[in-house]
């Protein structure tokens, strides 16, 4: 069976890039579980339910949900109930409300669940914040990607501004050190290194760098020249 490849990080850090990249590499699914949190706030929204009164019916709403990430015009999407909600849920409102809905118990069990099911059969690069310590425990690969604060807002910018949207970096650093300090410090699957993750810290490297430098690792445990 072909390893998982569970990817860990703080927002910005290059995560989605080098996953998606590193799966096209080796021919494996690529899975973005940050989009199926915001998906969740996505749909809770539309639902008119608020993440402070309604957490139970919100984790029901989660629960209800089926994910499907689907390839269109060369890009992945998440599909929610066959709906493709892959614009709404990169909006600022929606990103902003994903991480205080991804603290409720209740949405991570279902999502974690989802998840597992996904990967089941090996083959799949795992990106989000509690894959290696929660997920995939026992996925042969992990790393845990960092970069400086201010690196990884100007990347966000970039990327926001390749999509048409125009921020400031004082805004995207705000919303970046709130995300940040929330995700780290809640008390269900805080983002963590797990114990057993190689720690890349992309400030000075390409995306190219940092996929070789996984490829790298999963030689390693495949004993495979291809990497897969
Ligand atoms: O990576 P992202 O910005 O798309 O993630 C959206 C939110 O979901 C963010 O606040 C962190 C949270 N998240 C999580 O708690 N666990 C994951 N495995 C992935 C994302």
């Amino acid at each position: 069976m072909r390893p998982n490849i569970a990817i860990d990080g703080p927002a910005g850090a290059g995560k989605s890039s080098v996953a998606r990249g590193l799966a096209q590499r080796l021919g494996y699914t690529y899975i973005d579980t940050g989009a199926m949190y915001r998906a969740v706030a996505y749909r809770a929204l539309q639902a008119g339910l608020d993440v402070n009164t309604d957490p139970e019916a919100i984790a029901e709403l989660a629960g209800r949900l089926r994910f499907e990430f689907r390839e269109v015009d060369g890009a992945r999407h998440l599909f929610v109930d066959g709906e493709d909600v892959e614009g709404p849920i990169r909006t600022r409102e929606v990103g902003n409300l994903s991480s205080p809905v991804s603290a409720i118990p209740g949405v991570r069990r279902h999502l974690v669940a989802a998840q597992q099911r996904m990967a089941r059969n090996g083959g799949c690069v795992m990106e989000g914040r509690d894959i290696g310590t929660v997920v995939l425990p026992d996925a042969k690969v992990k790393v845990f990607l960092t970069a400086s604060a201010a690196v990884r807002a100007r990347r966000r910018q970039l990327q926001l501004a390749q999509r048409g949207i125009h921020r400031s970096l004082e805004e995207i650093l705000r919303d970046q050190k709130e995300r940040d300090e929330r995700d780290s410090n809640r008390s269900i699957a805080p983002l963590r290194q797990a114990d057993d993750a190689v720690l890349i810290d992309t400030d000075n490297m390409t995306e190219d760098q940092v996929i070789e430098a996984i490829i790298a690792l999963v030689r390693k445990v495949t004993g495979d020249a291809q990497g897969a």
